[in-house]
């Protein structure tokens, strides 16, 4: 793993938004791997900013809520349209579908669209409990898109954007983490000091299904770009 260690948020976007700008100009189609949350925020403002040309660039997305639709303000597709697609003229853009209903069906004809479009780069996040997408501890390395059951402090993570407990989706489609890991280059990213345990794991753990992120040490091509609080409790020879 490539890791960098930046001071804050902005120049973690400034940074990230240099990496996937460097595959956006690496040839003539390209596709892109995206992620949501609050951590890509600062990358998607830039691209709204710069307006590089993105014609030739496909989009697919991690993961979408089961039950919410694309309208819902709550949704990744809502997200996505909001922070980027609306502001940029992209070839193609792809989520899951939150409101099928035939669930199998649904995963199959995303695990298409991604066989068809293998990301040249994914872009992740992470969870406080280490989890990428919506691969929570304990998820199994060999799922593609699969119906993802959201582990309690996900719930209780994501709380603070729903209006109560009871209105936050228990489940998601969710690329699986072969999927993930079929990406030819992934970058991952993260701040604040609520992600330094899960970024310590990862980078310097053992590989394992309890700390899904974890699996990135086995991918041949994976940058790590990380906040100072983030990076907080990394051992010194892990800096280097
Ligand atoms: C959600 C998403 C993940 C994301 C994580 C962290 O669970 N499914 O893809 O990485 O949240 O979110 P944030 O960037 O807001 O901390």
């Amino acid at each position: 793993m490539k890791l960098h260690i930046v001071k804050n948020k902005k120049e973690l976007a400034e940074k990230a938004y240099e990496v996937l700008l460097d595959v956006i100009n690496s040839k003539d189609e390209v596709s892109l791997g995206l992620a949501t949350g609050s951590s890509p925020e600062g990358i998607y403002e830039i691209f709204r900013r710069e307006k590089p040309d993105v014609s030739h660039v496909t989009t697919v997305n991690l993961d979408e809520y089961v039950g919410l639709s694309a309208d819902h303000d709550q949704s990744y597709a809502y997200f996505m349209n909001e922070h980027l697609f609306k502001h940029l003229k992209f070839k193609a853009t792809h989520l899951p579908n939150g409101l099928s209903t035939d669930h199998a069906a649904e995963c199959a004809r995303y695990d298409e669209v991604l066989a068809a479009n293998t990301p040249d780069l994914q872009l992740l996040g992470i969870g406080t409990n280490g989890h990428i997408a919506f691969n929570e501890p304990g998820a199994s390395f060999e799922l593609t898109t699969n119906v993802a059951e959201l582990a309690p402090a996900t719930v209780e993570a994501n709380s603070r954007y729903f209006e109560t407990p009871a209105d936050v989706p228990t489940h998601a489609f969710s690329m699986g983490i072969k999927s993930i890991m079929q990406a030819k280059k992934i970058l991952l990213i993260a701040s604040g000091a609520g992600k330094a345990q899960a970024i310590k794991g990862m980078i310097e753990g053992p590989v394992t299904h309890e700390l899904p992120a974890s699996v990135l040490q086995t991918h041949v091509d994976v940058t790590v770009i990380v906040d100072a609080e983030a990076a907080s409790l990394l051992r010194n020879d892990s800096m280097h």
